[in-house]
């Protein structure tokens, strides 16, 4: 199946994204196609409450990065979405993109896309308290569950993780990609 990554961390290389990256990994090994988008090298505008989505029943009309992104969601069995935590919060950019998902329920708030979407999260944190966001993390994955995603797993790192070869997180990331 195909499965897309969505980081949004502006550290290309930094834990949230290397641990997506790591899940992803996992997924091509077990003989998925995998596709990233990564937020900070897209422009990605904030949904504008225009509704056409709802007038319409159509994906998001917005002509921007993540234009061709709708397409390949209709058609992907997984989604791997990575931010870090900013100010107690996922990262505006990633709060964003989220917003956007408005699209994918109708004028009647039925959800427009096929169900069952294996959904992972990734988050990175300064704070060693794994537990602190957790109802933020919690909140933001909602809404794609909303959308009829499939919670696979949340992978939470913070600062005293490593994220090297071999370190439990990166070895967890890699297992929850072979299994998607
Ligand atoms: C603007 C900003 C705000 C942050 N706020 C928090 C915070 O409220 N709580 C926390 O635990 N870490 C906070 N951090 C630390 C980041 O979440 C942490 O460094 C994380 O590992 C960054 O992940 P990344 O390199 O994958 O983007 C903040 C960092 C920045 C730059």
């Amino acid at each position: 199946m195909h499965i897309i990554g969505v980081l949004g961390s502006p550290h290309s290389a930094g834990p949230s994204s290397t641990l997506a990256r790591e899940v992803l990994r996992g997924a091509q090994d077990a003989g998925h196609t995998v596709k990233i988008y990564e937020l900070n090298q897209m422009s990605v505008r904030g949904c504008q409450g225009c509704r056409t989505c709802k007038d319409q029943g159509v994906d998001c009309i917005v002509e921007d990065d993540l234009l061709p992104y709708w397409a390949e969601l209709h058609s992907a069995g997984g989604l791997v979405v990575s931010a870090p935590n900013y100010a107690s919060q996922v990262c505006g950019p990633m709060i964003t993109y989220m917003n956007r998902h408005y699209c994918l329920l109708d004028r009647d708030w039925k959800v427009r896309i096929h169900p069952g979407i294996k959904l992972v999260g990734v988050f990175s944190q300064g704070n060693q308290n794994r537990e602190q966001y957790l109802p933020v993390y919690r909140w933001f994955l909602g809404d794609f569950e909303n959308r009829d995603m499939q919670l696979v797993d949340t992978i939470v790192h913070t600062r005293a993780d490593a994220v090297t070869p071999g370190s439990p997180l990166m070895e967890r990331a890699y297992r929850v990609g072979r299994s998607l």
